[in-house]
């Protein structure tokens, strides 16, 4: 049996799958606390693990300062945040998110180290947690279907690696793309998604969708054996889609295909890892004046 590409392993069934973006910045998980701490929250909101339970069934869990930070500026609805070291936390912010240092006082309560390990599957070095309200799969679904779209919508055709997909949705959110569109069985927004993604999955939408249900639009989708990228410009309405890190794309994904699109790769490399195609994807599309701003 052939040995599957570096990328295809361990798959949705593994809980630690994220390749090198567990780690969202390079930042410091701490630092000195250069200003004053913001003054503690109120009495009654200071009981936050029976909070925590009550709210954990359908939230997200965000996992980290900066799934935590990210979630917070794109307006997530945060129900819950716990740290074990506040002055920490809010140090951080300060430093690098001044914009929500106000937010993250008003949320953020230290319980002891114990009860946040307790609270999440793998304590995180910056020892934040929180949870957030999903956005409502209608609301997302009318944003991929709105039209006339100025951004691509990308397609993860039956992804495999929770890592891959995290790391999409980061780029996703970086381009500006209208959203991620999964099919198959992996749940985007599954915990070790929401942690690669960096709390990024406010920042865009997010859903999972057969091919069947699509938005519409031209989908361009990307295979080696198609027509070489640099030739072609990627509209801003696209559909670009990508198949699964193990097979690629499915036969149900090439039959609704407008266009097979290659990257550039020299001979006798087999393909790329799913989250960089994608990030050179995007790439290609923004060079021609897509957003960002
Ligand atoms: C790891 S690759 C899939 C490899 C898989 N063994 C196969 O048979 O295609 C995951 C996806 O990335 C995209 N991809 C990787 N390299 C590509 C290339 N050179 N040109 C276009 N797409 C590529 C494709 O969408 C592909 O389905």
């Amino acid at each position: 049996m052939a040995a599957p590409d570096s990328d295809t392993t361990p798959d949705t069934n593994s809980p630690d799958t994220t390749p090198d973006t567990n780690s969202p910045d390079t930042t410091p998980d701490a630092v000195p606390h250069s200003g004053p701490v913001p003054p503690t929250p109120p009495a009654q909101e200071t009981a936050p693990v029976p909070r925590w339970h009550r709210h954990s069934d359908g939230a997200v869990l965000l996992d980290g300062f900066h799934a935590l930070k990210h979630a917070v500026r794109f307006g997530a609805e945060v129900e819950v945040a716990v740290t074990a070291d506040r002055a920490a936390a809010l140090a951080l912010a300060d430093e690098l998110a001044p914009d929500v240092l106000e937010a993250l006082a008003a949320l953020l309560t230290e319980v002891p180290y114990a009860t946040y390990a307790s609270l999440v599957p793998r304590p995180h070095p910056t020892a934040v947690a929180a949870l957030a309200v999903r956005p409502s799969r209608a609301g997302n679904l009318a944003g991929l279907a709105r039209t006339p779209r100025t951004a691509p919508v990308v397609v993860l055709d039956q992804p495999r690696n929770l890592g891959n997909a995290g790391a999409v949705i980061r780029l996703a959110a970086g381009f500006g793309a209208t959203g991620v569109v999964t099919t198959g069985t992996l749940d985007p927004w599954h915990p070790t998604v929401v942690r690669g993604g960096a709390g990024l999955h406010f920042a865009t939408a997010v859903e999972r969708l057969s091919v069947d249900e699509l938005p519409a639009g031209p989908v361009f989708a990307l295979d080696p054996e198609g027509e070489d990228i640099r030739a072609l410009r990627l509209p801003d309405d696209a559909l670009l889609a990508f198949g699964s890190e193990r097979s690629g794309l499915s036969p149900e994904l090439r039959a609704r295909a407008d266009h097979l699109v290659a990257l550039p790769m020299r001979p006798q490399v087999s393909s790329y890892n799913l989250a960089t195609s994608v990030a050179m994807t995007l790439y290609h599309w923004s060079a021609a004046g897509g957003a960002p701003v």
